[in-house]
C-alpha cells in the first residue's frame, strides 16, 4: 500500500511514518480506551513487505511483528466502520483526516496576526508574567530523570504531578471527559490549556484530536515539547493565543474544554463570546471553574494568582448569568466544592523553607506553592471560592 492508498470504507493511508521507532509510539497510543469499541477487537493491519501485521486485540493489549528497523507505511487515518473486512484494513480511529495534514481549524496567518498584534491589558500583562517560569521543559524533564523515569517511556502519568493543574487534577480530568461526550471523531479546542495535561489526557481517552491555546508562551513551548516526547502530536496541537482573541474561524470546532483559567479572566463575557463564536453550532463545552463569593475576597496568594491584581472571581450565579448571556444553555451544572474541600482538608500551613517533590506545579507558579495551597483550603473551607463543573450546550440544528 502506498500513501494515499484507500481500502474502501476501511483504511487510508495519509503519511508515510518513516522508521518504526516513531511508530512505536503510535502503536501506544492507539491503545485508547475509546478506540476500541467492537471494531477493534476484530483489528488487524498488514502494513508492507517487512511489517508483517499489526494486531489490534481487544482492551489494551496490542502486539506487533515486526522487528524494529522496520520501514513502514502506516496508516495514519482510520475510520470508523463498524468491521474490517480484509487484513489490509483496521478499524481504529474515526476519520481524522486533520491528523497529519495542517489543521484546518487553525488558520496560520491568521494566527500569527493575532498573535503579532495582540493586545495585552495590564492585567493579563501581570497574568501573562505570572504563568512565565524560566526553563521549565529541562525542569520537568530533570525531575522526571530523579525519579527514575525512562525519558523514551514517559507516560500520561508521569506527568500527571506537574501538568494537571487544576484542582483535584487527574481525577477532575477524568470525570470532565465522561460528562463531555466527546468522541474520536471530534476536534475539541482547550481552552487556557497550561502545560497541555488534560489536553493530552482529553485526546487520549476519547480519541479525538485536542487544539490547546493559552496565554503564555512558555507554557506552550513546554505543552508542544511534552507532547512530542509521548509521541501524541499527530493528535494534540498547541498555539499561543489569548482566550479573548481565539486565532479561528467561526464554527469550526465541535467541543470546547477549558479547566480554571475563568479566575485570571477579567471580561468573563468576551471569553465566553470568543469560546461561544468558535464552536459548532449543537457543540458543547466543557467549563471546570472556581467561582467566588460576592463579599468575601480570597485570602491571597493562591495557586492562580499572586494577589488580586490577576484574579477575577465572581459568585456562581454570576457566572451562569454570563454563560446564558454568551448564548450557550446549560445542560449540566454541578458544585463540586464539597470534592475540592475534601481534596484540601489536609493540607497544613507551612513552616520552614519548602520539601518540594522532583515534580509538582510549583515548578509552573513557583515555589510558595504549599502557601497558596493552605490558602486555597481555607478560601474552600470559609466558601470564599466554589468549584463549579458544567456542560454548556450552543443551539444548533
Ligand atoms: C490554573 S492554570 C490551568 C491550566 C490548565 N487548564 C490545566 O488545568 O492544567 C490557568 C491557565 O490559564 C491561562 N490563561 C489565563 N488567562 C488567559 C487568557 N486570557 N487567555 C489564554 N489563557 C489564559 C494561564 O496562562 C494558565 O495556563
Amino acid at each position: 500500500m502506498m500513501e494515499g492508498d484507500v481500502c474502501p470504507g476501511e483504511v487510508k493511508i495519509s503519511r508515510n511514518w518513516g522508521s518504526m521507532a516513531d511508530w512505536r509510539h503510535e502503536i501506544r497510543l492507539t491503545g485508547r480506551k475509546s478506540v476500541h469499541g467492537s471494531t477493534m477487537e476484530r483489528a488487524q493491519l498488514s502494513l508492507g513487505p517487512n511489517l508483517e501485521a499489526i494486531w489490534g486485540m481487544s482492551g489494551k493489549d496490542f502486539r506487533r511483528s515486526s522487528s524494529l528497523d522496520s520501514p513502514i507505511h502506516p496508516c495514519a487515518t482510520i475510520r470508523n466502520t463498524p468491521k474490517p473486512t480484509s487484513v489490509q484494513s483496521v478499524a481504529m480511529f474515526s476519520d481524522t483526516p486533520a491528523l497529519s495534514a495542517p489543521d484546518p481549524a487553525v488558520g496560520q496567518e491568521t494566527y500569527a496576526n493575532s498573535r503579532r498584534d495582540m493586545v495585552m491589558t495590564e492585567e493579563m500583562k501581570r497574568v501573562h508574567q505570572y504563568y512565565s517560569p524560566n526553563d521549565l521543559y529541562n525542569q520537568i524533564i530533570s525531575g522526571l530523570e530523579e525519579l527514575g523515569k525512562d525519558l523514551s517511556n514517559v507516560t500520561l502519568d508521569d506527568l500527571q504531578p506537574v501538568d494537571e493543574f487544576h484542582i483535584r487534577g487527574d481525577t477532575a480530568t477524568k470525570e470532565l471527559i465522561e460528562l463531555s461526550g466527546f468522541t474520536p471523531d471530534m476536534h475539541v479546542l482547550d481552552v487556557g490549556c497550561g502545560i497541555g495535561g488534560s489536553t493530552r489526557r482529553l485526546s487520549h481517552e476519547t480519541g479525538c484530536r485536542v487544539t490547546g491555546v493559552d496565554l503564555s508562551d512558555e507554557y506552550i513551548d513546554v505543552a508542544h515539547r511534552l507532547t512530542r516526547l509521548l509521541g501524541m502530536n499527530e493528535w494534540v496541537r498547541f498555539h499561543a493565543a489569548s482566550a479573548l482573541e481565539l486565532p479561528f474561524e467561526d464554527d469550526c470546532f465541535d467541543g470546547v474544554w477549558s479547566l480554571q483559567m475563568n479566575m485570571n479572566v477579567n471580561d468573563k463575557l468576551a471569553w465566553l463570546k470568543e469560546t461561544f463564536r468558535v464552536l459548532k453550532s449543537g457543540g458543547r463545552a466543557v467549563l471546570y471553574e472556581v467561582c467566588g463569593h460576592k463579599n468575601s475576597p480570597p485570602h491571597y496568594p493562591v495557586p492562580w494568582a499572586q494577589d488580586g491584581s490577576m484574579s477575577f472571581l465572581v459568585p456562581p450565579d454570576t457566572f451562569h448569568d454570563v454563560i446564558t448571556a454568551a448564548g450557550f444553555y446549560v445542560i449540566v451544572w454541578n458544585d463540586k466544592t464539597d470534592l475540592a474541600q475534601k481534596a484540601f482538608a489536609q493540607v497544613t500551613e507551612p513552616a520552614g523553607p519548602p520539601e518540594l517533590p522532583a515534580l509538582g506545579v510549583y515548578m509552573l507558579v513557583g515555589e510558595d506553592i504549599k502557601t497558596k495551597a493552605f490558602n486555597l483550603r481555607r478560601n474552600l473551607e470559609e466558601e470564599r471560592v466554589n468549584l463549579i463543573e458544567t456542560l454548556l450546550g450552543k443551539p444548533g440544528p
